[in-house]
């Protein structure tokens, strides 16, 4: 007889990272997925919900009760929060509230979706700290001291960076006239730094390597990416797909905050929270320290890393020139993150 499928809650199913996850799910047969989400006419969470074994609920991630509703006959869980939205300390609070709660209601396996912080590698240099790195990584570090074995909720921590994607949206490349040619300018305050960056259809493979194989992935932290990319190669990568001119420019973080990347950089992060808080870092410290993070390469990916993902994923994607040959890039600019189609901004400038 076919063994009973499980179900799997997805939190941030509808958003950049989750639908990857939900689709590869979806796609093996396997499962039933239930994607949580604030509104499911959203036409992120419409296009789920047209997807095989995939059934959304509504509620909101941050609330208790419905979080309860949510964990209902729940086997496995992967969670992956919004930073951006709440802010480190609710992040904190909730990442440990949500493991908690899918504990009670016996789940068997949870998947907690991280960033490392380089706040924390470093041995706590201010001018790395990133709030959007420190709720997940701090979240990850506590999960990872609890009790194994014994009929305990297993658990496994995919720790993630940057995706490729961003080179779409908030790094998508400008059209200039140098000596009357159209240049193609890569614009970062990222130097000679090699930030590790994922596709994301990849990441959504990697979910599903983790949810299958709960013996391999019960105590994991796996730490992937594609690639450390530097922006020189963007830039040759980009020429050599597209046959276009292109070139990289380093800015100051100066520059990089007046160019309106983030419209008013002084107000604070966590666009669904009161900003009466003084925790919640603006945008302009806490992507002063993301920057400062790639520039000064505090955060790698190491051979091991990738040695483990070529086993778990042979055919992974193993270039930002792959990325862009595999996915027609182009470097015009489209959404990518469900907060910034959310909040209308298409092309952010
Ligand atoms: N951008 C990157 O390169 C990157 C890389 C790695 C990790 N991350 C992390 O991923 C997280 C964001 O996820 P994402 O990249 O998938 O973003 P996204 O595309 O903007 O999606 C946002 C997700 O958050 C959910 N959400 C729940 N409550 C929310 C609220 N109160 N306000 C706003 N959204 C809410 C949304 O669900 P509904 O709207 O359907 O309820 C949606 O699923 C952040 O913590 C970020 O640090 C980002």
């Amino acid at each position: 007889m076919a063994a009973q499928k499980q179900t799997v809650l997805i939190i941030g199913g509808t958003g950049a990272q989750g639908t990857p996850v939900v689709k590869e799910l979806s796609k093996s047969n396997n499962y039933f997925i239930k994607v949580l989400t604030r509104s499911p006419s959203s036409a992120s969470a419409l296009t789920l919900s047209n997807l095989p074994n995939v059934t959304l609920i509504s509620g909101d991630g941050y609330n208790e009760k419905d979080l309860h509703s949510a964990f209902i006959d729940i086997s496995i869980a992967f969670v992956n929060l919004n930073g951006f939205a709440i802010g480190e300390k609710a992040e904190l609070y909730w990442g440990i509230r949500i493991f908690e709660i899918a504990a009670e209601h016996g789940v068997k396996h949870f998947i907690w979706a991280s960033l490392d912080s380089s706040y924390q590698i470093s041995s706590y240099e201010p001018r790395f700290r990133t709030g959007h790195f420190e709720g997940k990584s701090k979240v990850a570090d506590w999960i990872s001291a609890q009790k194994m074995g014994d009929g305990a909720m297993k658990w496994s921590v995919l720790t993630s960076c940057m995706y490729l994607e961003t080179f779409s949206e908030m790094l998508a490349p400008a059209k200039e006239m140098v000596d009357g040619e159209e240049v193609v300018v890569f614009k970062a305050p990222v130097g000679n730094g090699m930030p590790p960056m994922i596709y994301l259809e990849d990441l959504g493979k990697y979910a599903r390597w983790l949810v299958e194989y709960p013996e391999k992935s019960n105590g994991l932290n796996l730490k992937i990416a594609t690639a450390n990319v530097g922006w020189e190669e963007v830039a040759k990568s980009f020429t050599e797909v597209t046959g276009k001119k292109a070139v990289f420019k380093d800015i100051s973080l100066e520059e990089y905050f007046a160019s309106g990347v983030f419209g008013d950089a002084d107000r604070k992060v966590g666009h669904s929270v009161g900003h009466e808080d003084d925790t919640l870092m603006t945008y302009r410290e806490n992507f002063s320290g993301f920057w400062n993070t790639w520039r000064e390469d505090v955060l790698k990916r190491s051979k091991k890393d990738y040695e483990l993902l070529d086993e778990i994923l042979p055919e992974r994607v193993q270039s930002v020139g792959e990325w862009m040959k595999l996915t027609g890039y182009t470097g015009e600019r489209t959404n990518v993150l469900k907060d910034y189609a959310d909040a209308g901004r298409k092309k952010p400038q």
